[in-house]
């Protein structure tokens, strides 16, 4: 369990003492091994997240991977995401996004909780609130879906935990990002989606991937972060045209995020992971 650790100073004591902490990885799209992906080693570049995060954050009570966790939805990058887990030490949840295969997916984490009705998402109830995991994924279309379904569910789960806070976990964002060639996939139903939400007094917080980017921000009063992919991102192109053109993409320094949660606060620290400078230290009077 994770606890934060304080030294004497004259401010005032902020009572705001993290209870949680979480590792937020995102769009890892592993391809077999040996393969490439944009001329990058997809497994090689999670296994140097994993390594970053086994030497800064053993003590992390959780990791959630948000989803295109393979390329192409291959049994053979499940395999490898499988065989690359076993090196973190730290519970993790998987998630889908578009490029997922669900069945796929299923079969080489056959243990993996799944709903009723097959979908991969659930709910963890910690001291600080409930985390809720809701899958997207829809086959044939790169855009997020929230049919029936899965409107059921979040219902069900907000209501059940009506009392409690929420942190919501998913792979697409249910809003336009101002990434166009993004905001063209976002969430479909995001209206009814919003209005599902609107049943909840205390959504703290919502953390998605898809858009490759470190994003935050606030929508309808709920705090909201992305993180980078960890193989290849998507350029800050604010003003792309979606309709002319192929997708953008480019190939800034990949990084996760740690989440702290705390009982009327939430952090999120954004940490790249592929260039760690040496840290030094001088006196500050
Ligand atoms: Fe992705």
């Amino acid at each position: 369990m994770f606890w934060f650790c304080r030294y004497q100073t004259n401010l005032d004591r902020c009572e705001e003492v993290p209870s949680m902490k979480i590792i937020h990885i995102s769009d890892t799209h592993l391809v077999a091994a040996e393969e490439k992906l944009h001329g990058l080693d997809p497994g090689e570049r999670l296994r140097q997240c994993f390594e970053d995060i086994m030497t800064h954050h053993t003590d992390a009570d959780l990791c959630v991977l948000t989803g295109d966790l393979a390329e192409a939805g291959h049994t053979g990058a499940y395999v490898l995401l499988k065989q690359l887990m076993m090196l973190l030490p730290v519970r993790t949840f998987l998630l889908l996004g578009n490029h997922d295969h669900r069945q796929r997916f299923c079969d080489v984490f056959s243990n993996v909780p799944r709903d009723p009705h097959g979908f991969v998402q659930r709910s963890e109830v910690t001291s600080d609130g409930v985390l809720l995991f809701l899958d997207t994924n829809e086959p044939g279309t790169d855009e997020g879906v929230y049919c029936e379904l899965r409107h059921a569910w979040l219902r069900e789960q907000l209501a059940q935990y009506h009392d409690r806070p929420i942190y919501l976990f998913m792979h697409h964002p249910p809003f336009d990002v101002g990434l166009p060639d993004l905001d063209a996939m976002r969430l479909r139903d995001c209206e009814k989606f919003a209005q599902t939400l609107t049943g909840h007094n205390d959504i703290r917080h919502l953390f998605f991937g898809h858009v490759h980017r470190p994003i935050n921000g606030r929508w309808r009063g709920i705090g909201f972060s992305a993180v980078h992919g960890t193989n290849h991102q998507v350029p800050l192109l604010l003003n792309k045209d979606p309709l002319n053109g192929a997708f953008a993409f480019c190939q800034e320094e990949p990084s996760y995020g740690i989440i702290l949660i705390a009982k009327n606060m939430t952090t999120v620290h954004l940490q790249p992971f592929l260039n760690r400078q040496p840290i030094y230290y001088e006196d500050y009077k």
